[in-house]
């Protein structure tokens, strides 16, 4: 496309990651709170308008598009928006389309994703033990999660395991599950907790610095940093001993908002700036006051592009603090 969204930091953002619903089948314990309710469906885009404010990013230079949640397979008609998503693959304009899923619907829909054109997904599996699994998502079964991934391993989706870093659930696991998943030609992805909502723990108790596992990781293994700059926030190695790929995705302890390239659309058609902060523009009630003229939405867009923030306020937990900012992921979209 000749257009390009450029912020006032001069950042090229051609990425977008849409929420396309609020619920999840599982409560992590750092993501969610136990008590936590989900949106009335008037209150969440239609597939219609989701594939028309997607569409309206594309036109504005977006070149890559990730559907996210609370978990996108469980939202309905969601195989629909993909499959017309995907004709802005076929016409060159979008480079990929792509989500990020907890895996647990992943064995029915597998073969139906790579249909439509996707060819890589992230799944987020913080433990490979069935019972700290089930205790870190309130519930959720493993092996349903396991069987989907080989679904999609046989389906052909190159998959990408993020992992939060957690002290008390999997610090002393991780090395495990990283071998593990090199093993089986996945990626591994790192990442720190961020304090987004309120939930039952403290997150100075969850909290684990990737700085440290990196220097433990540093004396079991050799990293070798990659050229490979994908303007997101990973910052990847490759470890030699396993002949895979590793990402550390640290806003806490290192920033890496100089090369962002991206914004996110929540559930309810709000235009986040930054998963950290809380700027934003409401789209649905353009979508829905002008049934027929995309201009006002690509304005809206423009104008809030240019305002983007240099970077998020997140800070290193406090213990008792509330957190920097009050939506939860769930609703954000990670
Ligand atoms: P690819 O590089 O396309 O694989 O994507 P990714 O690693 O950015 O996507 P993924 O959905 O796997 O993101 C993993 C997690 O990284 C998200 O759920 C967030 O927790 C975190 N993350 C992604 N983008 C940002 C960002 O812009 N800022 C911050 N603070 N965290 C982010
Ligand atoms: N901090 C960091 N990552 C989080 N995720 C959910 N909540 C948080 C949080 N507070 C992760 C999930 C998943 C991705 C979508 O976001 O584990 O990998
Ligand atoms: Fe669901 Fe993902 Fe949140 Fe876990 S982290 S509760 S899988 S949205």
């Amino acid at each position: 496309p000749t257009t390009v969204l450029t912020d006032p930091f001069g950042r090229v953002i051609d990425y977008v990651r849409v929420s396309v619903t609020d619920r999840c089948d599982l409560r992590c314990t750092y993501c969610m709170s136990e008590r936590q309710t989900f949106l009335p469906r008037a209150e969440l885009l239609t597939i219609e308008e989701l594939d028309r404010l997607c569409s309206t990013f594309v036109d504005l230079g977006t070149r890559r598009l990730r559907l996210t949640g609370g978990e996108p397979l469980l939202r309905k008609g969601f195989l629909d928006l993909v499959s017309g998503l995907s004709r802005h693959l076929r016409s060159g304009q979008l480079q990929e389309l792509t989500l990020t899923t907890n895996g647990t619907q992943l064995y029915t829909h597998a073969d139906a994703l790579v249909r439509y054109g996707v060819t890589r997904i992230n799944v987020s599996i913080d433990s490979l033990d069935p019972d700290t699994y089930r205790r870190i998502t309130r519930g959720g079964d493993l092996g349903a999660v396991l069987q989907g991934l080989e679904a999609a391993r046989a389906a052909g989706l190159k998959i990408k395991i993020n992992t939060v870093a957690l002290k008390d659930d999997n610090a002393d696991a991780l090395p495990d599950m990283i071998a593990w998943a090199h093993a089986r030609n996945m990626e591994m992805t790192l990442i720190e907790t961020m304090p987004l909502g309120q939930i039952e723990a403290d997150r100075t108790d969850q909290f684990l610095p990737l700085s440290m596992v990196r220097t433990d990781l540093e004396g079991r293994w050799t990293l070798t940093p990659q050229a490979r700059q994908t303007g997101g926030p990973a910052r990847y190695v490759t470890v030699q001993e396993t002949g895979g790929t590793l990402g550390f995705i640290t806003p806490l302890t290192h920033s890496f908002c100089e090369t962002c390239n991206r914004v996110r659309v929540t559930c309810t058609g709000t235009l986040f700036l930054c998963l950290g902060q809380d700027d934003h523009a409401d789209l649905r009630a353009l979508l829905r006051d002008h049934p027929e003229d995309d201009a006002p939405i690509r304005e809206a867009i423009r104008n809030a592009i240019a305002r983007k923030p240099g970077s998020h306020d997140f800070t290193l937990p406090i213990r008792g603090a509330l957190p920097a900012v009050q939506r939860p992921m769930s609703m954000t979209g990670g």
